[in-house]
């Protein structure tokens, strides 16, 4: 049995959250289960996410030592030329499917709290969870994108108490996970004579993450969650504003103080939370290939009409923002991969970038890539022995 599997039945939640191993440095792949994952972009080798790609990427990320795999749940698309994330895999079969075929990765599922009664949730996690061995893990979303609510018939709630109903919903599926029979009297969830057996691996329960950016969001993920990712995007656009100059210094002090703000806030609530972000890789040989390729697959063939689309759902249009700052906004979310930081560079420069991340403050990082099975064999011969020599990462 590999270790990680050892480990899970051992139980312990420490153990989970360092997602089994002593990478000080976690990575992960964002995105993949959608297509054209986190880069909205007309180009050819665009990301199609199909099923045997998935799986081929899985088991490559598990060979190299790869710590997380998180999906993105997407139930429609943005529409745009690519019909962007209009083609995407269910984050939880997905991940069963995943965690079958691989030994040591933990693979995350994603849900949204307001689509699924928490008990059909609970014991699906559970299933996933003993298919892998006790390496699933679970990101809470409340939800936020009104089309999608509507396809369900869902009406969504006031903003904040999205929020409430997350936390009743968690606690509905942590007292399931527990595996005793309960009574639940909540304001949300009336619920007589609930048994749901087994429970998660190891007598213990799967990692669970959040990435509200609403102080609503973040204070859900404090008291909630074993690990928060908040998007560094907001510092960048702080600083960059509508120039096209970039202070990369004053960006990263901007992103230092994020990161030991949260923190500050976790131990507010008595917590020591993890803090992750997101970004996209695109590592070359040289700086100049990586940037011509950045240029190409981010701006130059970006799906424009995508990109507006994303911005609209978030309210943001040429009728309500100023011309240059709608400009600067639309530049921003299709160069950074929709919202990411933009690791952009050679091996050293990427693996100097991501010791910086760590350095801040930052537990992991969860990357995208233009085409995963064209990039991420790269990545992980060029850039992960690099992070080991730093002593970021155990050598695979
Ligand atoms: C790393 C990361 C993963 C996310 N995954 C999803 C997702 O799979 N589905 C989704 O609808 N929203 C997802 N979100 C959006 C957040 O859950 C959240 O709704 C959004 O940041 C707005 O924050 P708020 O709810 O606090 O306003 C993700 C955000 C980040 C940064």
């Amino acid at each position: 049995m590999q270790d990680a599997a050892v480990a899970a039945q051992n139980g312990s939640m420490r153990g989970r959250v360092t997602m089994y191993n002593t990478n000080a440095l976690k990575i992960g792949l964002f995105g993949a289960n959608c297509s054209s994952a986190r880069t909205a972009t007309l180009v050819p080798e665009r990301w199609l996410a199909t099923w045997v790609d998935c799986l081929k990427l899985a088991r490559i990320a598990d060979d190299a030592g790869i710590d997380f795999l998180l999906p993105v749940a997407r139930w429609k698309g943005y529409g745009g030329d690519s019909d962007f994330h209009g083609t995407t895999l269910e984050t939880i079969t997905w991940a069963c499917g995943l965690l079958a075929a691989t030994e040591r990765i933990t693979v995350f599922g994603t849900v949204h709290a307001p689509l699924f009664h928490p008990l059909i949730a609970a014991k699906e996690m559970v299933t996933a969870d003993h298919i892998g061995n006790g390496r699933f893990g679970l990101n809470l979303v409340a939800g936020w994108n009104e089309g999608e609510f509507q396809m369900f018939g869902v009406q969504q709630r006031e903003h904040d108490e999205r929020y409430d109903f997350a936390h009743e919903w968690l606690d509905v599926v942590k007292r399931a996970w527990a595996a005793e029979e309960f009574d639940f009297d909540g304001r949300y969830f009336k619920l007589r004579g609930v048994r749901a057996k087994p429970g998660p691996i190891g007598g213990t329960r799967p990692i669970i993450m959040n990435a509200g950016s609403s102080g609503a969001g973040q204070a859900f993920a404090m008291r909630n969650c074993d690990a928060f990712f908040t998007s560094t995007s907001g510092a960048r656009l702080a600083v960059a504003g509508t120039s096209q100059a970039v202070d990369e210094q004053q960006i990263f002090n901007r992103i230092m103080k994020q990161v030991s703000d949260v923190k500050a806030d976790g131990r507010k609530y008595g917590r020591e939370i993890e803090v992750y972000t997101q970004g996209q890789v695109i590592c070359r040989p040289t700086r100049r290939e990586a940037e011509e390729y950045h240029h190409y697959a981010n701006v130059e063939c970006a799906d424009w009409s995508a990109i507006e689309k994303m911005l609209a759902l978030k309210n943001i249009t040429p009728q309500n923002t100023a011309a240059d700052e709608f400009k600067a906004k639309r530049t921003l979310l299709a160069s950074s991969g929709i919202g990411g930081y933009p690791f952009v560079g050679t091996p050293d420069e990427i693996a100097t970038e991501f010791a910086n991340h760590g350095r801040a403050g930052f537990r992991g990082l969860a990357v995208s890539f233009v085409n995963y099975l064209n990039d991420v064999p790269y990545f992980c011969a060029e850039v992960l022995p690099r992070l080991a020599r730093m002593g970021l990462r155990a050598k695979n």
